[in-house]
């Protein structure tokens, strides 16, 4: 029997209609395109305006859109993973609500946390399932609502973070293509350098945690992207060699959109050229569980079957890693 591989096969995404660009952020806090341009490489990032509407809005439309395109029926899906640091609700899972919302009532759901790495931790989950034959159709989820955590206030942050989703559909592969290997890592030294403090167990909702905007976002910024910068350009790395690929094998770097310069130093200890490294921060800031279903989806038609992939990210925790993927179709 051969060996099965989990393959992506189809992609989604959604990112919501309202630009929230440089030029306005400059009206709401004190900064500049320019400065924001130039440590960030952000432009613009899209912000989901209605008030009525939370993560799984995004998460619904980028599947729906996947559905849609790939002509899938949703009773084929055997299970929804839905990787976001910003449920619906604490409980109950958001992923439950999505799956039933697409039509997804054969699937059983949950969601997966791990900030901005989510989607590539989710990556792995969804491949393993796959990989062990008990399940044919995994659908991941990777969206969030940042607008709905971040403090409009805050230069450090306000600036950062948008709105958007994408979907992936996992299935076997018997052709040896899909995801080859991965090398995921967490350290809790990174609790207290990006997190949302109250609101969980540890420090409850109260008029408190309201009034201390304890329920926004908060990083110290700088030691963030020193740790992302270093562990997003070794996991790489280190999967790189593990896999004997070199530089010139590598056919694009999917890197998670937190920061240009921390995707650029990434690719630069791979001597990537610049043209396999694929970037659409500019548009749509970081948004999280977001970024490499975003960046798969605007760049679906580039991408070849038989394609070396690798994918980074990093994100709060720490949590990081890589993944090394064999591309599994042409888009028509
Ligand atoms: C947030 C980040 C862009 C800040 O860039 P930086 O070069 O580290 O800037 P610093 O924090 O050192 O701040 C430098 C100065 O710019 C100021 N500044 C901060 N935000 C600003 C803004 N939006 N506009 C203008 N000035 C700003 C700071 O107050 C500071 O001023 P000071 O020197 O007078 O104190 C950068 O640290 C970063 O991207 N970190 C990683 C964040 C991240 O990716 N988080 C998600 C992880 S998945």
């Amino acid at each position: 029997m051969n060996t099965i591989t989990a393959a992506i096969t189809a992609v989604g995404g959604y990112v919501p209609d309202f630009v929230l660009s440089n030029k306005v952020l400059e009206t709401m806090v004190e900064t500049n395109d320019e400065w924001i341009t130039t440590r960030t490489g952000i432009k613009e990032r899209r912000i989901l305006k209605d008030a009525d509407k939370g993560t799984s809005y995004l998460a619904i439309k980028a599947a729906q859109d996947l559905i849609e395109k790939a002509n899938i029926d949703p009773l084929e899906i055997d299970m929804v993973i839905m990787a976001t640091a910003t449920p619906d609700m604490m409980v109950a899972s958001t992923g439950v609500y999505v799956a039933t919302e697409i039509g997804a009532t054969n699937a059983f759901a949950y969601d997966l946390q791990a900030a901005c790495s989510s989607f590539l931790y989710g990556m792995s989950t969804a491949a393993a399932y796959v990989q062990s034959g008990r399940y044919k159709k995994v659908l991941l989820i990777g969206a969030d609502k940042m607008s709905s955590i971040v403090d409009y206030t805050d230069r450090a942050t306000c600036i950062i973070f948008g709105d958007g989703g994408g979907a992936v559909l996992f299935e076997p592969n018997y052709e040896g293509l899909g995801l080859q290997d991965e090398y995921l890592r967490s350290d809790g030294v990174g609790r207290d350098f990006l997190k949302i403090p109250a609101g969980g167990s540890l420090i409850p909702a109260s008029e408190d945690t309201v009034k201390n905007r304890q329920h926004n976002i908060m990083q110290d910024g700088k030691t963030v992207f020193k740790y992302a910068v270093t562990n997003m350009a070794d996991a790489s790395e280190l999967i790189l060699k593990r896999n004997n690929l070199t530089n010139q094998d590598v056919d694009w770097l999917v890197p998670h959109q937190a920061n240009k310069r921390i995707i650029d130093a990434t690719a630069g200890r791979l001597e990537l050229e610049e043209s396999k490294v694929l970037v659409n921060i500019e548009k749509y800031g970081n948004t999280t569980s977001g970024t490499l279903p975003l960046v798969l989806y605007d760049f679906e038609k580039q991408l070849k079957k038989g394609d070396n992939i690798i994918l980074a990210a990093f994100g709060g925790g720490f949590t990081w890693g890589s993944i090394y993927l064999k591309w599994a179709y042409d888009k028509k």
